[in-house]
């Protein structure tokens, strides 16, 4: 049985939850690997709008494992709020496991994350300002407060009597701040500790475990490739690894664990935060597509830049990924426009071609996209369940994406419901067997 990795294949918020929740049925185990609740997904089942931020997709499903790994930052505020808001909506949630290894968000990051941005201005990245880069800054830094601390009061307040030590100067503006009162954060992380103390495991153990017993794993992704830390728009990208290889070390499995990696990319591109975006659109365009896509952003609610899709970038995401397979989200919304654009290279401002995704920011702060134009198509193609059911027109538009990046669509979206979905003819995928 195999381990899949899903991904984000451009820069967050294509669908990744829809794709995890639909081959969460099948699974066995469903893994968050990295980021924290700076991610969003939203899913729709039997009509209801389930909106997560730390939990796994997985969740929806009675019975699976569900493992937030030790590479996820977790404010175990949102997730005990999560908790509760699920519980209350009639959802079992016994079956989630919390790695002991995971750091956590602290009061403090989420004011180091707000006081960053005011810092650089017009420079600032756009971050969820939920304390993600602050709360990974003190990983790395060995400064970091991990789930297991929760358990121990001693421990709990010397670490953190450590964090906040080289922080002070940062920290002044907000010395009178409640939040920042070292008995009173103690008191409201150990509290935090009760409560998740039953869900608290040795993660890597329980998933390698599962995939001993032949089980199917699915490691879900956030944000995307684009904003990967080592191999995204830097410093414009979020403060973790959102390409495949880090579900190794995010879940704590091996290479060799891993079976098939899927990529998600939207049919246009979308954006938020601050960072170059060569097929950025304005004006009607752009507004007429952020409307029917509905790209708000889930965490933040704020409005998303949008684009043609880049396969210049989806091409370089394949290839950071060893993507195996692609999923294409919301094909739906480009209904209506008489053409459809793919940027296929890029020109730099002093005129060259650029065929690859460049190494050098600037050069890509300044690049604009050539495009394929390919003829559109007019029809609601939201109640299309098989790849003969689409406008040839459509399928065109698919097959040049496939080409063009050489990694097979497996998976279409044609709408927001999880039955919108569209399994391709002949996509020879063993998760695709399960989940089809
Ligand atoms: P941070 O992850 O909050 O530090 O934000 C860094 C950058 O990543 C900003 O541009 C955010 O808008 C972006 N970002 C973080 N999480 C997501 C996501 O889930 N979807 C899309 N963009 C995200």
């Amino acid at each position: 049985m195999p381990g899949i990795v899903i991904v984000g294949a451009q820069w967050g918020d294509e669908g990744k939850g829809k794709v995890t929740d639909m081959l969460a049925e099948r699974a066995d185990v469903i893994v968050r690997f990295q980021g924290g609740n700076n991610a969003g997904h939203t899913i729709v089942r039997e009509g209801v709008t389930y909106k997560l931020h730390l939990m796994p997709s997985g969740i929806l499903h009675p019975g699976k494992l569900c493992v937030i790994g030790n590479g996820v930052v977790i404010d175990p505020k949102v997730l005990t709020d999560e908790l509760d808001e699920l519980r209350h909506r009639g959802i079992d949630t016994r079956a989630l496991r919390i790695s002991a290894n995971a750091h956590l968000i602290m009061p403090y990051h989420m004011m180091l994350d707000e006081a960053g941005e005011a810092k650089l201005g017009k420079l600032q990245i756009g971050t969820t300002r939920r304390g993600i880069g602050p709360s990974y800054a003190d990983k790395a830094s060995r400064l970091g407060i991990r789930m297991q601390d929760l358990l121990d009061e001693k421990i709990l307040k010397k670490k953190i009597v450590a964090a906040l030590e080289p922080k002070r100067l940062s920290l002044r503006p907000f010395a009178k701040d409640p939040a920042l009162d070292l008995q009173s954060m103690t008191d409201e992380y150990l509290t935090y500790g009760h409560v998740l103390e039953p869900y608290i495991a040795d993660t890597s153990r329980l998933v390698l475990d599962r995939l001993d017993h032949g089980e199917m794993v699915v490691f879900e992704g956030a944000q995307g490739a684009l904003l990967d830390i080592d191999h995204g728009t830097y410093p414009f990208v979020t403060s973790s690894n959102p390409v495949a290889g880090a579900a190794c070390t995010g879940a704590g499995v091996g290479p060799r664990d891993i079976d098939e990696v899927w990529g998600v990319a939207k049919a246009y591109t979308t954006r938020v935060g601050a960072g170059p975006f060569p097929t950025e659109l304005d004006g009607d365009l752009a507004d007429e597509i952020r409307e029917r896509g509905g790209e708000y952003g889930t965490t933040t609610g704020r409005a998303r830049r949008v684009g043609w899709i880049d396969l210049v970038a989806l091409r370089y995401a394949a290839r950071l990924n060893s993507l195996t397979s692609l999923a294409i989200t919301k094909l739906d919304v480009l209904s209506g426009f008489d053409t459809l654009h793919a940027c296929v290279r890029y020109h730099s401002a002093e005129g060259a071609e650029l065929d690859g995704f460049p190494y050098h920011q600037t050069v890509l702060h300044h690049a604009t996209g050539e495009y394929a134009e390919l003829p559109g198509f007019d029809e609601d193609i939201s109640g299309c369940r098989s790849e003969s059911e689409l406008p040839a027109t459509a399928r065109e538009f698919l097959r040049f994406i496939a080409d063009y990046v050489g990694v097979a669509i497996v998976l279409v979206g044609v709408g927001p419901g999880r039955e919108q979905v569209i399994w391709m003819d002949g996509a020879e995928s063993s998760a695709v067997r399960l989940a089809a």
